[in-house]
């Protein structure tokens, strides 16, 4: 399979794609050694149809998106970057705001992963950001496309540091303690993870997967937090997740709020 886009796939380039394509079977991958983002790419293979499951992924961004309109750093072969399209049959019960809860389950599969591969116990921090000791190790995002969602996912995998802004905040496997993760693996183990996940949240349903967070985050329930939205902060304790899958959070005159988006941090 030969790569479309704007740089020539690595021949024989830092991860082994013989290998993982190899797991992979039948699996659509494009693999690029430096793009932009592989959001952009991977959502224009979307709009030109296809199939669900592809995989594009690079071995560096040069303007990794993260949320919240942030940059996520993309160092040249240290992290895991990658877009998945997801084309989802929807459940019955899906709510019309379906989104948050796709972005649950991502989340879900990337703590599993990690989890398995690098023997780590991540947590979740509503809707989806993966921490080690307080930090992100792995940030994912989630964008529409028309009838598909292109899932983003990037791991920290290798970097032993991080550039001074953001060394409070982000963390990588190998920091934390798991210096020999394959990120062959690693990727194999994401993509099943998230063929899982979204298996649940299609077969079962979205409280199938409002159940899997509420057990697997320690932020869901119980955690006093701060929420910057767009015109105030809201600080308070959160009280679990509604059923379109937003975290609820009790502020300290009683009054509850659902955050539809916004940065959830410990107060
Ligand atoms: C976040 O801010 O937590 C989300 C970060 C998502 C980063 C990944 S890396 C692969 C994909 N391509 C991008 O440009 N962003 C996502």
């Amino acid at each position: 399979m030969l790569s479309k886009g704007p740089s020539k796939e690595l021949s024989g380039g830092l991860i082994d794609l013989a290998d993982v394509r190899g797991r992979l079977p039948g699996r659509h991958i494009d693999w690029f050694g430096s793009v932009n983002s592989t959001m952009t790419i991977a959502a224009q293979l979307a709009r030109d149809g296809c199939p669900g499951g592809t995989i594009v992924g690079a071995e560096g961004q040069l303007a990794g998106v993260g949320r919240h309109g942030h940059v996520w750093h993309s160092e040249v072969g240290a992290g895991l970057y990658m877009s998945i399209v997801l084309r989802l049959p929807p459940h019955p019960a899906t709510p019309a705001r379906g989104m948050p809860v796709a972005m649950l389950a991502l989340g879900l599969a990337v703590q599993e992963a990690i989890g398995e591969i690098a023997k780590l116990a991540p947590d979740l921090r509503w809707p989806n950001d993966v921490l080690l000791n307080g930090k992100k190790c792995a940030g994912i995002l989630a964008q529409i496309e028309g009838d598909a969602i292109i899932a983003g996912i990037g791991i920290n995998v290798k970097q032993s540091i991080f550039p001074a802004a953001i060394s409070d905040l982000a963390t990588s496997l190998r920091i934390e303690g798991a210096p020999h993760v394959r990120r062959e693996d690693l990727l194999i183990a994401v993509v099943e993870a998230v063929d899982r996940c979204c298996r649940i949240l299609t077969e079962r349903g979205p409280h199938a997967i409002r159940e899997m967070f509420t057990r697997s985050s320690t932020y869901t329930c119980g955690r006093r937090v701060r929420v910057e939205q767009k015109d105030r902060v809201i600080e308070g304790v959160t009280c679990g997740l509604d059923e379109s899958g937003f975290l609820i959070v009790r502020e300290d005159n009683g009054k509850e709020t659902t955050i539809l988006a916004g940065g959830v941090r410990p107060a």
